[in-house]
């Protein structure tokens, strides 16, 4: 405690002078990882040193995450999803059927944690387990809210076709399976984003692998990072047609809206995940009638885009051609986050385990611009 001042004191500032700070942290520096190298002037992504654009022509989800896990390169690893603990199928049915799968995926993890031992530091083994985990509950959900009941894993099937399997109930055929599969590789991993950082806060308060996971999922449910795929759709669907494409974009950034699909904090290249997805997307057998339609509305919106920002390059991230791999493989547009958040826990829990490797609480400093110090009146 320090003494008042006088009352007749000088009224000079008493409190610290602000130090410099990035808005969002833009630039800053907040870790060191071994797990994905993002060059965004250059639009490059690797993991732990693979190219991007090799992985998925020539990798699997599980070979990817456990790569991610474990830094082993081991093309012919398995992970079929496992199954839902009683306790969290009963949290699944108690949730509202009109509830965002976000929600109810949170949930689920949430609640998963509280079934399972996770002592500290995580392990790999803890990262497999959740990460099998999270798609069977969000098949379950996707069930449970229309009125079906829930598919128990098959143990033959890898990750993403056993998702859709415990979705639909019919195996996909492996055209589809594939493209899933190429997405989840694409959404794996990407650095400090924001839910990967939130991962990490909550890793570094030696909190468990569960929490980390439902905490990162809370953040990937804004529309400014995994809501994005949706809300491409719903765009393209008020665009109609390419004719109308360029008033279309115009009245909209005009109305101050951003195109979903567009912009990224790190890119200021085409995104090489896009690149990657839209060749996955026109390969595709049962691609949605408006991809052509949305690959001439790109160009369109990147030159408007262009000609608006010409000090900041705006180009097509991920989400814009997830949109019609997650659309073709037959999902509902309202899962796409959540099927985003699927594919992440790959990198969110090998995030878990590099900062819990070399841990340090996670604690920034803040600049104070409020009131000077003073007495309560009365
Ligand atoms: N459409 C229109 N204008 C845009 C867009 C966009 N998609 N993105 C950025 N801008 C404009 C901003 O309005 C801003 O203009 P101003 O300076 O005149 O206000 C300028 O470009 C800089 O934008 P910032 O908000 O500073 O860029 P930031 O790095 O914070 O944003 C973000 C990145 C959030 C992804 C942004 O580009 C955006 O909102 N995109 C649309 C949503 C989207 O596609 N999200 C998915 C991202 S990928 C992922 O999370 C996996």
């Amino acid at each position: 405690m320090t003494d008042s001042p006088p009352a007749d004191a000088p009224t000079e500032p008493t409190l610290p002078v602000a130090k410099p700070y990035s808005p969002g942290l833009e630039g800053v520096v907040a870790g060191d990882t071994s797990l994905s190298y993002i060059d965004g002037a250059a639009g490059r992504l690797l993991y732990r040193g693979y190219r991007i654009g090799d992985l998925v022509e020539r990798g699997t989800y599980p070979a990817v995450a456990n790569l991610l896990w474990t830094g082993e390169w081991d093309p012919k690893h398995r992970l079929p999803t496992a199954a839902v603990p009683g306790p969290v199928i009963d949290v699944l049915r108690a949730i509202p059927s009109n509830a965002k799968p976000m929600d109810a995926l949170r949930t689920a993890v949430s609640a998963w944690g509280s079934t399972q031992e996770l002592p500290w530091p995580p392990t790999v083994e803890q990262a497999r387990a959740l990460t099998a985990f999270s798609p069977s509950a969000l098949a379950a959900f996707a069930r449970l809210r229309s009125g079906e009941q829930p598919i128990d894993p098959d143990p033959e099937l890898d990750l993403t076709t056993g998702f859709l399997y415990q979705l639909t109930g019919e195996r996909p055929d492996p055209g589809t399976a594939r493209a899933l599969d190429a997405y989840f590789i694409v959404g794996a991993e990407h650095g400090f984003n924001a839910s990967t950082f939130t991962a990490r806060v909550i890793t570094s308060t030696r909190s468990d692998i569960a929490s980390a996971v439902a905490g990162a999922i809370g953040t990937m449910k804004g529309p400014l990072h995994g809501g994005a795929p949706t809300e491409v759709v719903d765009q393209l669907a008020k665009v109609g047609s390419v004719e109308h494409a360029e008033e279309w974009v115009r009245d909209a950034l005009a109305r101050g809206e951003r195109l979903m699909g567009f912009g990224h904090r790190v890119y200021r290249a085409y995104d090489p995940r896009a690149a990657a997805l839209r060749k996955v997307a026109e390969g595709m057998e049962h691609k949605p009638d408006w991809l052509q339609m949305a690959i001439e509305v790109e160009d369109v919106a990147l030159r408007i885009l262009a000609e608006k920002h010409p000090e900041r390059p705006l180009r097509t991230n991920v989400e814009y051609y997830a949109a019609p791999v997650l659309m073709g493989v037959g999902l509902a547009p309202d899962l796409f986050p959540a099927t985003f958040s699927l594919a992440r826990h790959a990198g969110w829990t090998a995030h878990a385990l590099e900062q819990a490797a070399n841990n340090r609480l996670i604690r920034p400093d803040v600049n104070y611009i409020g009131p000077e110090e003073r007495d309560l009146p009365g």
